[in-house]
């Protein structure tokens, strides 16, 4: 009986030093060691299809996708606005550049690919790179964030985008976008 509580009482100290070692990573890439940050960003996303400065533009139609209810095979090529609120008066933090295509045939489902490009404050002149699956009609959509530029280098993480308003009868939408990023 002994041996084994001996062993466990051995094993305990090594256990406890991974489990502490595991919430705080450090990195010595950038030339000085240095903790990784989880970065909270709150933005909105504006995609404006009407009115007289578009900010999207389908660059490509398939053969089927002017018959099919998901729009299935277009493709959009997108320099939208963010923006602190939802207003589009609200103050400009960036803009979204990149393309979002109709990817599937049961859903309006598209394949977001798209670099974030911040002009504001601490993260001016930061990109994060944007690639994932967005069901529109879905409540939350999730998203990888796959990396990043400047404050975002070894970028990591996902966004969590919900519709804040869908004008159908023009396609303006309003997304609300919730960054959780991981970088150093
Ligand atoms: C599909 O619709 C667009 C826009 O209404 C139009 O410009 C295009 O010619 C149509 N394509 C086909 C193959 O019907
Ligand atoms: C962001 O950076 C650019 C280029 O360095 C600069 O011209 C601009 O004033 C900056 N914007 C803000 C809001 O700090």
């Amino acid at each position: 009986m002994a041996r084994p509580i001996l062993l466990l009482l051995l094993l305990l100290p090594t256990l406890l030093s991974v489990s502490a070692t595991r919430k705080r990573t450090r990195s010595t890439i950038l030339g000085g060691i240095r903790d990784e940050k989880l970065s909270r960003l709150h933005f909105f996303w504006h995609d404006i299809v009407s009115g007289p400065r578009p900010t999207v533009v389908t660059i490509a139609r398939g053969p089927s996708t002017n018959s099919s209810a998901t729009f299935f095979g277009m493709v959009n090529i997108i320099d939208d606005p963010l923006t602190l609120g939802p207003e589009p008066t609200s103050q400009l933090v960036g803009r979204a550049q990149g393309l979002y295509a109709s990817a599937a045939q049961e859903s309006v489902g598209l394949l977001m690919a798209m670099n974030l490009a911040f002009i504001d404050g601490q993260y001016n002149g930061s990109t994060l790179a944007i690639l994932g699956r967005n069901q529109v009609f879905s409540g939350v959509r999730e998203m990888p964030i796959l990396g990043g530029t400047k404050a975002f280098r070894y970028a990591r993480g996902y966004v969590q985008a919900r519709t804040h308003s869908l004008d159908l009868k023009t396609g303006d939408a309003v997304v609300e976008y919730n960054c959780y990023v991981l970088h150093y």
